[in-house]
């Protein structure tokens, strides 16, 4: 919504509902509101634009310019600490959100408002824009605010706009400059490694700048994703606190700058990372910054992260209200070493196993260079003929006379020097001409800003689904980060941090253009590269390399507060030491998949997978389009506790780990549900057991929703009952 003096209207054909404008005036709010939230900017005297609130709505929107009166402290900090995009080389003296060299190379900036619009796209979506442009110079900025009303989330971008003369150079570009007010901030982050992703740590913000960032190029969040939670006044709780959840939707170099400014607010500043990445814009030339995605609850991370997954699965992951295809995938039974006969094995398993989908890992390429190891044949998308002499074609024929569909990975955007595209095409690697080559993973990484790599890598997707057209799965993996960054076609060396991932999202929408309805997973050597820029293009997500079953509770009980269940690759596999029962409850909290050998499974554990994948199909739905509830953090307790409730809430599944054997407790005494139907009876069963009886048959109750959510239900896990799941349904 947007308060207007004189609106002018328009009403377009199909998508744009209505256009509202406002011109140039000084002192007034603009309201930019979803379900419970607003941002009210100040246009000020001086046409400077600043945040006035941030928060939960009030009542009477003509109370925001109570908020924040325009000369709180002085005139130092007016409109300055709190601007809503920060500009850097006049009055500001803070971290700027953009920072540019003119044409004739001044470095000041100052922006000033100019007018504002609404676009409405439906019922729930609009845009709010918000052109500023330099007094002195032909310099605009638009703010862009996507809100999607009822989930209370929105996508905040700039487009950056030179109409001077000649080149301008900006050296900053954020997406969001966002003002939070609080006593204190708690900043829960993330850090990882390698099998290792989504270690959170939450500490209070202190003066001065904290900051988030990644200067890997690719594989970009292997140590630290764009993606993190903000408290307001102490830390949230699943159901309580106010808690903003944000990621910059960029799959490559980011930074958040979080600042606690003299007046004890936060300034919150997100974009791309500006190191080494000054960027010239061209007369005419505009830049338009990915969108800093966020979403605000004063009811804690739980009814957050709900509508982040709302949101994800309606608008934003791909696919995202679809279905997934159940899968065995042959990597950590295989490895690099296989052959027609073994896969044809393998094809049989996956029927025998009872899921939809055969993926079949690295090591199927390369001749000159065999990729029978990770030192070589990156580059060289020919099968190998040893391994597969008749092609790709005849596994996929297999898996259709299997009545399976077959999937492939790739890893298109790397090279290993030991490939004929390395001796072929030096001039496509980014490395530098004057310096020894440093390797990660024995390979380096094709330079995406040139559009002939973008059009091979692009060829190597096209081929594979030209000669198959009835391939039906993709995993793409990115196992390397940039190393002595220099591409030998750009002429401006600092573009090339940002046009090597335009240039992967240009692929990856000639991907999705030609080839819409396969399904694909997106994953770096686990997690490193997991943000909603690239979940766009990508059906799902390999979390991590790794599934040990109990390091993986903790792993996607963290990416549980940003991804939905739908987007979660999760496989059982040979990692960790609990029983397969475990393992597979710990996969079905996702889209199920197994890596494991089939063939060496004993017979009663193989009657359990078979039923595990029949049981799953009944809950999946349930799993992948309900909404979670997260009951009992593994970090909190010796158990983990999670549900997921259909919309209807006339079914749920609750997934029971124990999580620390140090006593041997378990849960003691009851979990409380949420988010049933308080007036509902429901039955409470136990499902996907491996030995029937477990224990002794509980009474076949009904219990309120009212009960399950106030009392409580003790799922009676243990040393003894490491796993429990629990359907619950309505009793009709
Ligand atoms: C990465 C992936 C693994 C597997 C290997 C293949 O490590 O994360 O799942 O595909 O590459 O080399």
């Amino acid at each position: 919504m947007i308060v207007c003096r004189s609106p002018k209207r328009t009403l377009s054909v199909l998508l744009t509902f209505f256009v509202s404008t406002l011109f140039a005036q000084r002192s007034q709010i603009i309201t930019i509101e979803s379900q419970h939230n607003v941002i009210a900017l100040q246009v000020g005297n001086d046409l400077r634009v600043s945040t006035a609130y941030f928060g939960t709505k009030l009542k009477d929107t003509s109370e925001y310019r109570f908020v924040r009166p325009m000369y709180k402290r002085g005139d130092d900090y007016s409109g300055i600490l709190n601007s809503a995009y920060t500009p850097a080389g006049s009055r500001n003296l803070v971290e700027p959100a953009i920072e540019v060299t003119h044409a004739n190379g001044n470095t000041s900036l100052d922006l000033h408002f100019v007018s504002s619009a609404v676009e409405k796209t439906d019922a729930n979506v609009s845009v709010t824009t918000i052109l500023l442009r330099d007094s002195a110079y032909a310099l605009e900025v638009s703010l862009f605010f996507k809100v999607y009303y009822k989930e209370d989330v929105v996508e905040q971008w700039a487009v950056i706009k030179n109409k001077e003369k000649g080149n301008v150079t900006l050296q900053k570009f954020a997406s969001a400059n966002l003002y939070l007010t609080a006593d204190q901030y708690w900043l829960k982050q993330f850090h990882g490694d390698w099998a290792k992703e989504m270690q959170p740590e939450e500490t209070r913000l202190t003066a001065g700048i904290k900051v988030l960032d990644s200067k890997l190029g690719t594989r970009s969040h292997l140590y630290q994703p764009p993606t993190f939670m903000v408290s307001l006044d102490k830390p949230a709780t699943e159901d309580e606190g106010k808690v903003l959840l944000g990621q910059l939707e960029w799959s490559g170099n980011f930074k958040v700058d979080l600042e606690v400014d003299p007046l004890n607010n936060l300034r919150l500043i997100a974009g791309i990372n500006p190191f080494a990445s000054e960027y010239a814009l061209k007369p005419n030339q505009q830049f338009e910054t990915p969108a800093f995605v966020f979403t605000f609850s004063d009811k804690g991370t739980g009814e957050a992260s709900r509508n982040l997954h709302r949101w994800a699965r309606n608008y934003k992951l791909y696919d995202g209200k679809g279905s997934r295809m159940t899968l065995l995938n042959n990597w950590e039974a295989t490895f690099f070493n296989f052959d027609e006969p073994i896969l044809a094995g393998l094809l049989k398993d996956t029927k025998k196993l009872g899921v939809d989908l055969f993926l079949l890992d690295d090591g199927w390429f390369g001749n000159n260079y065999p990729r029978n190891n990770d030192r070589a044949g990156l580059g060289d998308w020919q099968e190998n003929v040893k391994k597969l002499p008749h092609g790709v074609g005849f596994l996929v024929k297999e898996a259709q006379n299997n009545g399976v569909k077959f999937g492939i990975w790739v890893e298109p955007e790397m090279v290993n020097p030991k490939s004929d595209l390395y001796v072929k095409h030096p001039e496509w690697v980014i490395k530098q001409p004057n310096r020894e080559e440093h390797l990660y993973r024995n390979q380096l990484v094709l330079d995406l800003s040139n559009p002939k790599v973008q059009d091979f890598v692009f060829g190597i997707l096209d081929n594979l689904f030209t000669k198959n057209p009835d391939l039906a799965f993709i995993k793409w993996d990115c196992n390397a980060v940039i190393y002595n960054a220099y591409s030998s076609f750009l002429e401006k060396q600092s573009h090339l941090y940002v046009d090597y991932v335009k240039g992967l999202y240009k692929v990856l929408d000639r991907v999705r253009a030609k080839y819409p309805t396969v399904e694909m997973m997106l994953c770096s050597g686990g997690g490193g590269r997991v943000d909603y820029g690239a979940l766009k293009y990508f059906n799902e997500f390999w979390l991590s390399d790794n599934t040990d079953p109990l390091e993986r509770i903790f792993i996607q009980y963290e990416y549980s507060y940003f991804y939905p269940a739908i987007s979660h690759s999760n496989h059982v596999t040979d990692w960790g030491k609990q029983p397969l029962k475990y393992r597979t409850d710990v996969a079905m909290m996702g889209k199920l998949g197994f890596d494991i050998v089939v063939s060496k499974l004993s017979p009663k554990d193989l009657e359990f997978a078979q039923k595990a994948v029949k049981t799953y199909d009944t809950i999946k739905n349930i799993v992948w389009h309900g909404d979670l509830y997260r009951l009992a953090d593994p970090r909190e307790n010796s158990y983990a506790s999670l549900m997921y409730v259909n919309e209807s809430k006339d079914s749920a599944v609750m997934f029971n780990y124990i999580t620390s054997n140090r006593y041997g407790n378990g849960s003691l005494s009851p979990i409380r549900l949420k988010g049933l139907d308080a007036g509902k009876k429901y039955k409470v069963r136990e499902i996907n057991i491996y030995e029937e009886p477990r224990v002794g048959k509980r009474p076949n109750n009904s219990y309120s929703g009212d009960y399950l959510m106030t009392v409580g239900y003790n799922p009676g896990v243990s040393a003894n009952r490491m796993s429990v799941v629990l359907q619950i349904e309505e009793a009709r």
